[in-house]
């Protein structure tokens, strides 16, 4: 099995470029499927998420050219419904919007539950509530979500989401853009990848309004064509290397971000200690003197990232005095490094919703495995900033969305090795 290994405690040193959106790609590349035409996309990451719903697309019929520099061509122009592949469904969560995309071009959709990081209780009950909103009648039995369309077919409609999900937002989106008449979501997710999302069908035809507000307005039209369209840059790819310049030390400069994304993991960074400079499309991170202690409370966009409660957590193992997180999203989601950074000599306590951290002089180097992708970025962190040699094993996990995490490390002049155990 491949692993990495790091041998810690050098700064890190120079410029790396951050890769398209993952959790924009991986609604982009399903949403291509409503699409008659061909979706020539740019900033696609060259990651294993990203792969597999290549692999499903291929599989339903879809005509996929792929070109160095992360383009890809997406061409669904005339393909037939098929249910996507259960077992590649089963690799990645994203793949349920693949139940969004099947709704909105065929007014059917037959799809495994998905899966992907399991590091909480993922319910889809707001994406079935959107559907059933549209009309559709969604039965979820044998490990298979079957949405049809209901006696008065599919219609747009109003839906007020119980819980900010930026999945059921993204899946309403999908499922809501080619559904005659208006579709309003209510209390909708606001994450820059839903706003990138909207971009996108709004570039090939479709008529949403208000992506990146609590209220999305979706006219829906008659057909999309092919098109254009460039991904953003990955908000959480470009919050873990400068949180892991802050944790490790050293002078980098993260070149192709949109800094506004950033605010958050900036000001939480700054209030620690680091200095980071923003510029048009780029932050530079430096940091010397030991890190001060922080408080931080995971929260949908523009607040705290769940997606980056680990990163900033190692750099809280290493602050002066006593840090605190509060996860407001995924309350079991401490359990997927804690254990982890305790064994490289962290001190954290768990108790619910919240982890105290008392920071300590150093982490040392240590076997560890990484149980989904951020805890596994938070663990390579770890290992960079650590003494010694680490061992970080499930490295699947963070391939599945880190483009080329070794070779950017790598160059900034991180002992990090993808080895065979
Ligand atoms: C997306 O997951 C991201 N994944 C996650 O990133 C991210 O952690 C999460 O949003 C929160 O920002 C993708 O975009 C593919 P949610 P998602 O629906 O859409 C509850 C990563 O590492 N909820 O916004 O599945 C849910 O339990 C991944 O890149 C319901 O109750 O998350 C959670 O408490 C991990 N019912 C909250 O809402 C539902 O139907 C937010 O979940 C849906 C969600």
């Amino acid at each position: 099995m491949p692993r990495y290994e790091i041998h810690g405690g050098t700064p890190l040193e120079g410029s790396v470029t951050i890769s398209g959106a993952k959790n924009a790609a991986v609604a982009i590349i399903p949403a291509a499927l409503l699409v008659n035409g061909v979706c020539r996309i740019e900033n696609v990451p060259d990651i294993s998420d990203v792969h597999n719903l290549l692999n499903i697309l291929t599989q339903m019929g879809a005509r996929i050219r792929r070109e160095a520099g992360g383009i890809v061509e997406i061409d669904c122009t005339d393909v037939p419904y098929t249910e996507p592949d259960a077992d590649l469904v089963r690799k990645i969560r994203a793949s349920y919007y693949l139940i969004g995309a099947q709704l909105g071009r065929y007014g059917k959709a037959k799809v495994a539950m998905p899966g992907g990081c399991n590091f909480a209780p993922r319910p889809i009950d707001q994406h079935v509530k959107g559907f059933t909103a549209l009309g559709a009648t969604v039965l979820e039995e044998d490990g298979m979500v079957d949405a049809r369309p209901g006696p008065d077919g599919l219609r747009g409609n109003r839906v007020n989401l119980d819980v900010v999900s930026v999945g059921a937002t993204i899946n309403i989106i999908i499922a809501a853009v080619l559904v005659p008449g208006q579709t309003i979501i209510e209390n909708a997710a606001k994450e820059p990848h839903i706003v990138d999302l909207a971009n996108f069908l709004n570039t090939m035809g479709a008529r949403i309004s208000g992506a990146g507000t609590d209220v999305i307005r979706i006219k829906g039209v008659k057909s999309l064509r092919g098109g254009f369209y460039s991904i953003i840059p990955d908000q959480i790819e470009a919050g873990t290397y400068m949180a892991a310049v802050a944790a490790v030390g050293g002078n980098v400069m993260v070149n192709n971000v949109i800094p506004k994304h950033m605010e958050c993991i900036t000001a939480k960074l700054r209030e620690m200690g680091a200095t980071v400079t923003e510029y048009e499309d780029a932050i530079r991170v430096q940091r010397t003197g030991r890190l001060r202690r922080a408080t931080v409370k995971t929260l949908p966009y523009p607040g705290f990232p769940t997606d980056m409660q680990g990163q900033i957590g190692v750099c809280m193992t290493l602050a002066e005095g006593v840090s605190r997180i509060t996860e407001s999203i995924y309350e079991t989601r401490f359990f997927a490094y804690c254990d982890e950074f305790t064994a490289m000599g962290a001190n954290i306590q768990v108790n619910g919703k919240t982890a105290t951290i008392t920071g300590v002089e150093k982490l040392y180097g240590a076997s560890v495995a990484a149980h989904d992708l951020r805890a596994g970025a938070a663990l390579v962190i770890a290992g960079l900033a650590a003494e010694g040699q680490t061992f970080v094993d499930n490295i699947h996990y963070i391939e599945r969305g880190y483009e080329n995490l070794v070779g950017k490390l790598t160059a900034l002049g991180a002992k990090i090795r993808r080895v065979e155990d």
